[in-house]
């Protein structure tokens, strides 16, 4: 976070800690991964709406932050295991992991299997991420909300399974484990998939429509959220749609009852093949995907669209790709993102659009993130 927007954080938690809140992680204040548990969850929403409307500037403002179950929401954990120590960076600082032994935000059964494996790890060489030495660098636990499923990925520095003997022990408990390598420089949690112990996949199930998350393929964190966020987007959706950014194929095909044709563009393969089984699964037959970055898909496309959906990083999407989408006309762009000071320049660069409305969402309690959902309107 650069310095301006982490003062104007502190400045914003200090306005909205009345001292009345007590935190309920042993974590809290040395963990990175909470920074709000002080705070009465009605004065995070409050926060939020600030942070968001601060951040939005002339562009919009939102009257209120959606809320969600403000713990035990989160279907994704990276604990990270270096320096003898199994869990999460400290607060403001990258160089340093601390201990977690329990993690409120994060889903009951993947808890208790992270907690079941803190102890068989003691004994396997972790991996130093500053010299670039050692071995296991990352347990990854995922659940799925709607079907309960457990996934456990292991990230490794390198091409060896060291892990049976830990595997062995707590395998029953997870629907699918998988071992992946991440050899590189940079602090990956994903990577090469090398070895497929058990299942290869979860299912998650929104409205009745099934996905399958492969180890490596993003899905939204905060299922309860997702849902309420697709929801609106169908109702808001319509003609032939392109969907860039797309994932599993989780907007495209929770709203392809509903409209023409849809599109989906993905740049990473794994997702795109669980988007295209994610298809199949659910007998839908007006839905493709297409595995390119958005920018190549978009050149020279002269298609008509009527809705453009975009759900891009936090990083937001490129000013080329934001100006090429503003030539496409389509009729309407609804836009999900994560950061609003991305959504907010990505949005500046669309000058045939006026914006009909901004929500937000909680998709992220007991942190500083909130999940915008856009709908702008071609003038
Ligand atoms: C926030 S996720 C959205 C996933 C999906 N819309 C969903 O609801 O599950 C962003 C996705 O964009 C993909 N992505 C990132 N940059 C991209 C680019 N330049 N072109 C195409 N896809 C990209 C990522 O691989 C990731 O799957």
């Amino acid at each position: 976070m650069k310095k301006k927007n982490r003062i104007h954080l502190n400045r914003l938690i200090e306005k909205y800690r009345r001292g009345d809140t007590v935190p309920p992680c042993p974590h809290f204040g040395r963990c990175g991964g909470c920074l709000f548990q002080d705070l009465s969850y009605d004065d995070q929403l409050e926060l939020k709406k600030e942070l968001v409307n601060d951040a939005l500037q002339e562009i919009a403002s939102v009257d209120r932050v959606n809320p969600s179950p403000p713990y035990r929401y989160r279907s994704r954990m990276d604990m990270v295991t270096a320096f003898g120590r199994c869990g999460l960076r400290r607060s403001g600082s990258y160089r340093v992991v601390i201990d977690i032994e329990f993690c409120r935000i994060m889903r009951e059964k993947s808890e208790r299997l992270y907690r079941a494996i803190r102890p068989l790890i003691s004994d396997i060489e972790d991996y130093d991420y500053l010299r670039h030495h050692g071995y296991l660098r990352y347990v990854v636990l995922r659940e799925a909300l709607f079907t309960g499923q457990v996934m456990l990925n292991f990230v490794t520095a390198a091409w060896e399974n060291r892990l049976a003997s830990v595997i062995e022990r707590i395998a029953d408990q997870a629907d699918s484990v998988s071992l992946i390598h991440s050899g590189g420089l940079a602090d990956l949690s994903y990577g090469d998939i090398f070895e497929t112990i058990k299942g290869g996949y979860i299912e998650e199930s929104l409205d009745g429509i099934r996905f399958r998350i492969t180890p490596n393929s993003f899905f939204q964190s905060n299922a309860e959220i997702a849902v309420q966020m697709y929801r609106r987007i169908r109702n808001e959706a319509g003609g032939r749609v392109l969907d860039l950014c797309s994932g599993v194929g989780g907007i495209s095909l929770f709203i392809a009852g509903s409209v023409d044709r849809v599109t989906g563009v993905e740049m990473n393969r794994e997702a795109v093949d669980a988007a295209e089984t994610n298809r199949l699964i659910n007998r839908i037959e007006n839905a493709e995907f297409t595995c390119a970055e958005a920018k190549d898909f978009l050149r020279g496309r002269v298609d008509d669209y009527e809705t453009i959906v975009l759900d891009p990083p936090r990083s937001g999407m490129l000013p080329d790709v934001m100006e090429r989408i503003d030539r496409m006309r389509a009729g309407k762009i609804i836009y999900l993102s994560c950061n609003p000071a991305t959504f907010r320049d990505d949005v500046r660069n669309l000058h045939g659009y006026r914006v009909e409305s901004v929500e937000a969402y909680d998709m992220f309690p007991q942190t500083p993130h909130v999940e915008l959902l856009g709908i702008l309107k071609a003038e």
